[in-house]
């Protein structure tokens, strides 16, 4: 792992959020990533010995079989734990919870909706922990979406990305990569929909270039990548998918919306979709789409991350 990365203080290594990481040691990481794809089936093994906890409060494929798969090809092995089928979801506290997995384990993952419960486990913890999504914030899928669009577009420095729908989670993460990678980012969401206002706060802090607005067609415009997501997170309470359906439905992205961006840009979403709501079946099965490519990098992003926490 790069000198840069090495030089981070003594205590566990966390990766909770793309915003405690400088610019160079996000790079440092998916530099790694790059490597560590390169060489699959013939790398080395820096985590054998070393078991990851993932611990699930919602659903997931991607993030469950990724780290899982990941943790496994670094030579290491994992734990799965359902939060429902632990003492964590009968009361047991996050703090002991923590205590009890630092004298078992080498590191956990957390995909949670309260992220105040992952910074209590990483307040609580000795070893790193890392986010594996919660309502705020999904930051190892970021890395993931940057290594895809370098793949195919080249750096994303100075390059103009569009994400039309929800301010959600991954719309949080994405400003934040936009600040750390230096990448323009325009967003397109409804009314009552925006991210939150501490996330485009701390983007104008950064003097990252992160533009909020209503319409999809000022979005795109020019835009190298164009990315959505479903309209109703794991968060979110089903009773809103119908009220949701409604405002969300001209943030389609459909192939029209995609004529307006650059020539050559291509759509991304993180996964699971939903053809015919937030994304057109022609545009996520069409050739701008490079969905599948992103689901294959969490594994690659994934592994530097974990070599980097846990090595
Ligand atoms: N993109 C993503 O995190 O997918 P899962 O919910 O399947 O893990
Ligand atoms: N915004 C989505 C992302 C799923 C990977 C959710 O939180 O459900």
């Amino acid at each position: 792992m790069s000198a840069v990365l090495s030089l981070r203080a003594s205590g566990p290594r966390h990766f909770l959020d793309l915003k405690d990481f400088s610019g160079a040691e996000l790079r440092a990481l998916l530099d790694s990533a790059i490597n560590l794809k390169h060489t699959r089936r013939t790398g080395k093994k820096p985590l054998t010995g070393k078991t990851l906890a993932m611990i699930f409060e919602k659903p997931s494929t991607r993030t469950r079989v990724s780290f899982e798969v990941a943790v496994k090809e670094l030579g290491g092995d994992a734990v799965v734990l359902s939060a429902r089928e632990m003492q964590l979801g009968r009361g047991e506290t996050i703090e002991d919870t923590a205590n009890v997995l630092s004298r078992f384990v080498h590191g956990i993952m957390l995909r949670t909706d309260a992220a105040t419960k992952l910074h209590d486990l990483a307040r609580c913890a000795s070893i790193p922990v890392i986010n594996g999504l919660t309502e705020l914030s999904h930051p190892c899928q970021l890395m993931a979406d940057i290594m895809t669009f370098e793949e195919h577009k080249g750096p994303i420095a100075g390059q103009k990305l569009a994400w039309v729908g929800d301010g959600n989670n991954v719309a949080a993460s994405f400003i934040e990569a936009a600040a750390r990678f230096n990448f323009s980012l325009r967003l397109a969401c409804p009314a009552g929909y925006m991210p939150r206002a501490e996330v485009l706060d701390w983007a104008k802090a950064e003097g990252a270039d992160v533009q909020v607005g209503a319409d999809p067609a000022w979005a795109v415009e020019n835009a190298a990548c164009v990315v959505t997501d479903t309209w109703l997170s794991m968060s979110d309470s089903e009773d809103q998918a119908a009220a949701r359906a409604s405002t969300f439905a001209p943030y389609q992205v459909t192939a029209g919306l995609m004529e307006k961006a650059a020539k050559g840009a291509i759509f991304q979403h993180c996964l699971p979709a939903h053809r015919g709501e937030e994304v057109a079946a022609e545009v996520i099965d069409g050739p701008a789409s490079v969905v599948f490519d992103e689901a294959e990098n969490r594994l690659h992003a994934q592994k530097a991350i974990l070599a980097w926490a846990m090595e």
